[in-house]
This record gives structure tokens, sequence and C-alpha cells, in this order.
């Protein structure tokens, strides 16, 4: 049975990915330091997939607790998702950003090359685009100027270190994949995306709209050049984008690869707060905000490289994820 490594494995998009994975009878260590996730989420995914991963408490940027890992387990294949990831921490920290993520990368893959582990899939975003004007992005697209954000920039630096690493040393594999807007839970409601303080994405938004703890949603422009005014971008539903990763690893290649994991269609705010009322039942108290500082009007996948290399299509809809994402807020009361 071969033997994954989740850093992060605890948190939204890595939950996601330890339930695939152990579905389709891989073996699964996670590492996760619980600084924005929780223990209990072991036992989610175990009464999910009647599997149970093994938890380590590590922090990436203990390097003797990750070596004594290593030393003790064979890994075929790491998945690194472990990061900060809040955006308007990151400006208000940004030492903190770089020192974590990047310190993080850099001792994961230390390890990873002293103990002659070769394969890395590694979290990055679409953030890495930067503001330029597309509005559907491509793999071969330039990268690494006009990014927004501290957190965005760890991404790019993350890609830059992984592709020096794989040119430095031949037999190394690294697969980035670069996520649109990730939304939804899995169906059964019993893991989601509940962030620590106060979110920044508009899905936990909405979820703590639709609940009281925020008044309304401040939607923000509706004057931007797009059919309904506001800003278009590509939710992709993150059972459909734990998948990918699955895809990724098992279609993995000597060198870098760099894959867009999206649907390829746009959805604006106005139409993605209209499937959650549909989904719900109720209306979500709303109002017309000032453009957010950064945001750029429309922004999609282009994801036929993940289509055709890694035979990965999404299949899930944002109905679909709407669906899931209010029984997660049931299972959550
Ligand atoms: C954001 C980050 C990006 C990060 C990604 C995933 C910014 C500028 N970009 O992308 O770096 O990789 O999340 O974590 O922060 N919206 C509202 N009201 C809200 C919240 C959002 O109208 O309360 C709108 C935004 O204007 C945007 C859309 O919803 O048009 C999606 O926003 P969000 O979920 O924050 O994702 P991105 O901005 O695409």
């Amino acid at each position: 049975m071969q033997k994954v490594l989740v850093t992060g494995g605890t948190g939204y998009i890595g939950s996601h990915t330890v339930i695939e994975l152990l579905n389709s009878g891989y073996e699964v260590d996670i590492i996760d330091n619980l600084s924005n996730s929780k223990a209990e989420t072991i036992a989610a995914i175990e009464a999910i997939t009647k599997k149970r991963p093994t938890f380590h408490n590590i922090d990436l940027l203990n390097r003797e607790s990750l070596t004594e890992l290593f030393d003790n387990n064979h890994y075929d294949f790491v998945l690194h998702f472990a990061g900060l990831k809040a955006v308007g921490e990151s400006v208000e920290k940004p030492l903190l950003y770089y020192r974590t993520n990047l310190d993080s990368a850099i001792n994961l893959v230390e390890a990873m090359l002293a103990h002659g582990i070769n394969n890395i899939v590694f979290s990055s975003s679409a953030t890495v685009y930067g503001r330029q004007y597309s509005p559907e992005y491509v793999e071969t697209m330039q990268v690494g100027s006009g990014i927004a954000n501290p957190y965005g920039r760890t991404k790019y630096m993350i890609e830059e270190i992984l592709k020096d690493t794989c040119a430095a040393n031949p037999d190394f594999s690294a697969t980035i994949l670069r996520y649109f807007n990730p939304i939804g839970n899995h169906p059964s409601g019993l893991i989601g995306e509940n962030p620590n303080g106060i979110p920044n994405n508009i899905m936990p938004v909405i979820m703590r709209v639709a609940t009281g703890q925020i008044k309304e949603l401040n939607v923000y422009g509706n004057d931007y050049d797009t059919p309904d005014g506001t800003c278009r971008r590509d939710y992709i539903h993150v059972v459909d984008l734990a998948k990918g990763h699955l895809a990724a690893m098992q279609h993995i290649k000597p060198g870098v690869s760099v894959y867009n994991l999206g649907t390829g269609k746009p959805t604006s705010v106005l139409e993605l707060l209209a499937a959650f009322e549909s989904a719900s039942g109720h209306e979500l108290p709303h109002v017309f905000a000032p453009r957010r500082s950064g945001d750029v009007a429309e922004m999609w996948a282009n994801p036929s490289l993940a289509n055709q290399e890694l035979n990965w299509h999404t299949n899930l809809t944002i109905a679909d994820a709407m669906r899931d994402t209010l029984k997660f807020l049931e299972s959550q009361r």
C-alpha cells in the first residue's frame, strides 16, 4: 500500500483530500499543528471513510520533529497544504507569513531530499497570476508580479523554491496546483470550512450571515464591467479540488508540472448569493458596498491542461456546493 504524508491534513482542503486518499486505498499520515483546524476532524474523517489516518501534531518549523518523522516513516508522496492563509493578516504581519510559509516549505523539502523522498504536490493559488487582466488564466501566463498581498507572494515564492529544487535534483518531482476559489464541503456535512477569526472569503462570510453572526453580506462593488456589475470568479467544489490532488499525484513526473484547478466557468457574486438563497429557501441580507481594493473584475481558470494530462474534470455544481454548505451549517448547530 502506498503511503502519503499530508501536511495541513486537518485543514479545509487537506481534510477533503485525505478522505479521497483513504477512499482510494492509500495509507495516510497527517501532520498539522492545529493552528487553524481541530483534532476532531480526524474523527470526522474516520466516520466518513471508516479508516483512520495517523495524526502527528508537528509544526513544520520544528526541523527536529520533522527529521524524526522522516527517519521513522517512508512516504511515496507528500502533499503540502500547511500554511497561513489569511490575506488581511498577511498584510499586517508580513514577516510572520514569510517566516512560517517559506521556512515550512524549505524544512519539508530539505527533509524529503535527505530521506530520498522525491514526490511533492503543492497547494498554490491563482493569486500568483497577480492583477494582470485576462480574464481566463492559463498556466503559461506570467506569474509573480502585481500580487496583492504577502500571503499570495509566499505562494509564488514557494513555487520558485520548488522549481529551483527540481532543477538541482533531477529525480525530484514537484506538481504545483493553482487553485481558483474553493467552496462547499463533503456532502456528509461532517467537515467544512470554519476559519478562526473574521472571515475574508465570500463563502465563510455568507455562512456567518446565514447564522446571524454577521448582519449582512457586503457585495464589494456593483459597477464592474461584468454582466451584472459584480465580480466574477471560478468557484470550485472542494471535493472536485480534492480529487484533482489524487489525479496530480497519480500522474506525477520528474521536474516541475503546473496545473490550474478550476471549473473554467465564471459565477458573479450575485449569482453565488442567488444560489445560496435558492438552496436555503431564505433571502440573505446584503448591501452593495464599495469595491474591495486588490480585487480584479473577473478571473477564471483555463483548466484544459489538467483535463487532458491528469484526466481530471470537475463534476459538482455551485448548487451542490450550496446544498453541502447548508448541511455543514446544520451539523454545527
Ligand atoms: C481571495 C484572495 C486571494 C486568495 C483567495 C483564497 C484577495 C484580494 N484575494 O481571492 O489572494 O488566494 O481568496 O483564499 O483577498 N466578496 C464580497 N463580499 C465579501 C467577500 C468577498 O462581495 O464579504 C467578493 C469579492 O469581491 C470577490 C468574490 O466575492 O469578487 C470572492 O472573494 P474571495 O472569496 O475573498 O476570493 P478572491 O478575492 O477571489
